[in-house]
């Protein structure tokens, strides 16, 4: 995460959209409130996500959206000092949708009443619908009985003056409510979520049918204007970018390189906690296939010597993390003479993240490596091409620029790479046999065609010797456990589940194949409370 740099709301709005449609997103602090983007973002709209208390009416009036989305939160209207949108957003003329908390400050703030503590409803609920309006429109139609998500515990008792019911449930007698001659709409549900079946739509509806946006956003678009702008933000200057062999880094290499051709030059930092074959590949792909300039620093020496002995997970970051920036810096410094910028692969989520309501986490879980304290130490300004894009219009991106599909849909691989697969400490012998456990797992899921409703899958090296019985002698070597997860973020995730037959199969080829593991075992923590690494 690139939390050293600290943005404001008006910093998220580039001038790269001003030729787009575009939604405004006005953020409750609810934990889903990047859905509602994503959804929007799908249906061929662009939007931003802003915190509610760092909005106001002329920076919203700039960024001249064609309609406004409020979203969840976990506050109650009740309390007081609880969050309100700017005030001056229901003068505007501009179409409204209210999503849950969004619904209650708007019918709160338009002199409707809400009232907390009747019946919490949280989960699957079901909606009767009483009306037809244009948000409904081709999803829904009047005396419809449709699922939908709830979560909430207070809920709107009165409405507004213009308002009328559009649907009910059980427990939200106003479930769903419209002006439609203000073009307000506003639902008690989430249907930015999918287990309200239909919600994509009725969003859909709000961009298109009521907003009238044209769904102009697709990664065509994107890429001819980001380039437009780097061109503009670099001139002729030089930038350095950081490979790790991941998708953000390589999707942004590819990016500068057709912007700014040669003036890009490229370091992939070695630490030797790759796996197999990994490195050669990076290096292949774009010394001989985009022909980027690449620096190819083989420092697995440096870090595994620095590493000998050391066992605490958190040491272990920090001294790849430390490691790295040295690296980087020596090189950039004395192998390309220094730039003037510094690309980075920051995603939308990263920049939510650092000026959401509710804040990063308080407790360090994790420290995360990547180049972040470069840019200060260098005295380099940050080019950030993907800081609009999700993960996943990345990965069209990289389609988009001709990478290969199975390329840009690898999963994720954490920047400390191996070492924080393997427990306690490292050593180059625990990395090869890891090496060789790994390459066969995802061999497996690959043959099987399960890679890519995986999330990430990878093999773990436990510090553990067990006894075993192979042939007809004793054996005594590690335990190797199996990780494979589900998630659409990284932030919350499940253990895939695998059918019986696949481990069997896996753990048989392990043990056969690999000296120095006799057990093999299959992790089922979900997160939380686990973690996706084990360290
Ligand atoms: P955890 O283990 O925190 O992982 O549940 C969530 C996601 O983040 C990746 N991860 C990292 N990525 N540097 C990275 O670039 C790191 O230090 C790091 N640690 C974890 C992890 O692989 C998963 O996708």
């Amino acid at each position: 995460m690139n939390s050293n740099v600290t943005n404001t709301a008006e910093d998220l709005h580039t001038d790269l959209i001003e030729h787009h449609d575009r939604i405004l997103i006005l953020d409750f602090g609810s934990q889903v409130t990047q859905l509602i983007a994503r959804r929007v973002r799908e249906s061929g709209t662009y939007c931003e996500i802003w915190p509610f208390n760092n909005a106001d009416i002329t920076a919203i009036k700039s960024y001249a959206p064609k309609g406004i989305i409020l979203s969840g939160g976990p506050c109650s209207v009740t309390d007081e000092g609880s969050p309100r949108a700017p005030e001056g957003i229901f003068d505007m003329g501009l179409p409204i949708f209210g999503i849950c908390y969004g619904q209650q400050t708007m019918v709160e703030q338009l002199g409707g009443k809400v009232e907390a503590g009747h019946d919490r409803e949280f989960g699957r609920a079901y909606v009767d619908v009483k009306e037809h309006n244009s948000l409904l429109d081709g999803v829904w139609d009047a005396g419809a009985h449709e699922q939908v998500w709830m979560s909430h515990g207070d809920r709107v008792t009165a409405l507004p003056e213009g308002f009328k019911v559009v649907g009910a449930s059980e427990g939200a007698p106003y479930a769903m409510i419209a002006d439609d001659d203000r073009k307000f709409y506003a639902v008690q549900f989430h249907p930015e979520v999918v287990h309200t079946p239909h919600g994509a739509a009725l969003l859909k509806n709000f961009t298109h049918n009521v907003c009238g946006c044209n769904g102009d956003w697709t990664m065509a678009a994107f890429r001819a204007e980001a380039i437009e702008k780097i061109r503009a933000q670099v001139g002729n200057k030089k930038v350095i970018c950081g490979l790790s062999g991941g998708v953000d880094s390589s999707v942004t290499a590819v990016l500068l390189h057709e912007a700014i051709g040669d003036q890009l030059h490229c370091i992939y930092v070695d630490t030797g906690m790759m796996r197999a074959g990994e490195s050669e590949q990076v290096v292949d792909l774009f010394r001989n296939h985009y022909n980027i300039p690449l620096i190819h620093e083989d420092a697995s020496e440096l870090f595994l010597g620095q590493l000998d002995g050391v066992s605490d997970p958190e040491e272990k970051r920090k001294t790849i993390g430390r490691l790295f920036i040295e690296v980087f810096e020596d090189c950039a410094n004395n192998k390309i003479g220094g730039a003037d910028f510094l690309a980075q692969g920051t995603l939308y989520p990263d920049v939510i993240e650092s000026v959401s309501f509710t804040g990063g986490p308080s407790v360090t879980i994790k420290s995360h490596h990547n180049v972040g304290g470069l840019p200060e130490r260098m005295n380099m300004q940050l080019v950030e091409p993907l800081r609009e894009l999700f993960k996943d219009e990345v990965r069209e991106l990289g389609v988009e620029l001709g990478m290969h599909p199975d390329f840009v849909k690898r999963h994720p691989f954490p920047g400390p790479g191996l070492a924080i697969r393997l427990p306690g400490e490292i050593t180059a012998d625990k990395l090869e046999i890891l090496r060789k456990a790994d390459t066969i797992y995802l061999e497996e899921i690959r043959n099987a065609g399960l890679y890519d409703a995986i999330w990430q899958a990878f093999a773990v090296l436990l510090p553990v010797k067990t006894v075993g019985v192979m042939g007809d002698s004793r054996s005594y070597d590690y335990v190797c456990a199996l990780r494979a997860v589900t998630s659409t973020d990284g932030m919350t995730a499940d253990y895939y589940h695998f059918d019986h037959e696949f481990l069997s199969r896996v753990s048989t080829r392990i043990i056969n194949e690999v000296r120095g593991i006799n057990r093999v075992v299959y992790d089922i923590t979900s997160k939380p409370p686990g973690t996706i690494e084990w360290e």
